[in-house]
């Protein structure tokens, strides 16, 4: 069988152990092809996991320059990026979300946008989305033109070879980054750039994380405020019927009881 793995010959390993041996080789390597550059994950990378810190940043804004972590302060924030300025999915999104102003101050969270773009852009792009959409934005758009931001958080698609091959750059994706008072990430969601986000489903899920913060409790499928929530495995059923009053017992691990509004 021919094997596709490269023969080690003890020639190879006398070279290989003569280069690893030899000081400070300053052979300078060809650069990567750029779409390689714009795709791997430098090993700096932050991990974005559920419950790590959010990375902090400075940024430019349509509001001024911010550092991110004391522009959260004591809030929630929402972090949500867009692929481009004047673009149609995402100027239906931005109206949607600027819309909803009140729905995000009423639970205490402050929004910020992002797109690579420069703040120009953003400024007379603001424009636009209000007259279409007949909003009034107020939320700060970060100018990440230098995708900087984009990368830091992982706001890439891997298979945008298309725009790559036509501008030499990833588009930047649909990200939601759901952050709380203590910056750490709560939530995360990554749409395609040809599928808008759903509001409804941005709020529902800080609704879940803040109740779930306030009460210990998990919620259902589908759940929407007032429904019955779950009751989390750590708790037993006795502890539950003493926190919560009324629980029902479908099964062992499945315990429904109602916090209310
Ligand atoms: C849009 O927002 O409409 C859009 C942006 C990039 C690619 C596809 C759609």
């Amino acid at each position: 069988m021919v094997s596709i793995l490269p023969r080690i010959t003890p020639r190879a390993v006398r070279y290989s152990l003569r280069t690893v041996a030899r000081p400070q080789l300053s052979i300078q390597r060809p650069s990567a092809p750029l779409y390689r550059r714009y795709l791997s994950t430098p090993a700096e990378q932050p991990r974005l996991r559920l419950g790590s810190t959010a990375p902090n940043f400075k940024a430019k804004t349509t509001q001024g320059d911010i550092d991110f972590h004391d522009f959260i302060g004591s809030s929630w924030a929402i972090l949500f990026s867009h692929p481009a300025d004047f673009t149609p999915v995402c100027t239906t999104e931005l109206g949607a979300f600027a819309k909803l102003k009140d729905e995000f101050e009423k639970r205490g969270v402050k929004m910020i946008g992002l797109s690579a773009n420069d703040l120009t852009s953003h400024d007379k792009w603001v424009e636009d989305i209000n007259e279409v959409c007949n909003t009034n934005l107020q939320f700060p758009i970060i100018a990440d033109a230098d995708r900087k931001i984009a990368y830091m958080y992982d706001m890439i698609d891997q298979r945008d070879l298309d725009n790559i091959a036509e501008k030499g750059i990833p588009f930047t994706i649909r990200s939601v980054f759901i952050i709380d008072p203590d910056k750490k990430i709560r939530l995360t969601m990554m749409y395609p750039a040809s599928t808008g986000r759903n509001t409804s489903e941005v709020l529902r899920v800080i609704d879940s994380l803040q109740t779930g913060d306030k009460k210990g409790i998990a919620t259902p499928i589908n759940w929407q405020v007032g429904e019955d929530v779950i009751v989390p495995p750590s708790v037993s059923t006795a502890d539950a019927r003493k926190k919560f009053g009324d629980v029902k017992e479908v099964k062992p691990y499945l315990r429904y009881t109602n916090v209310g509004k």
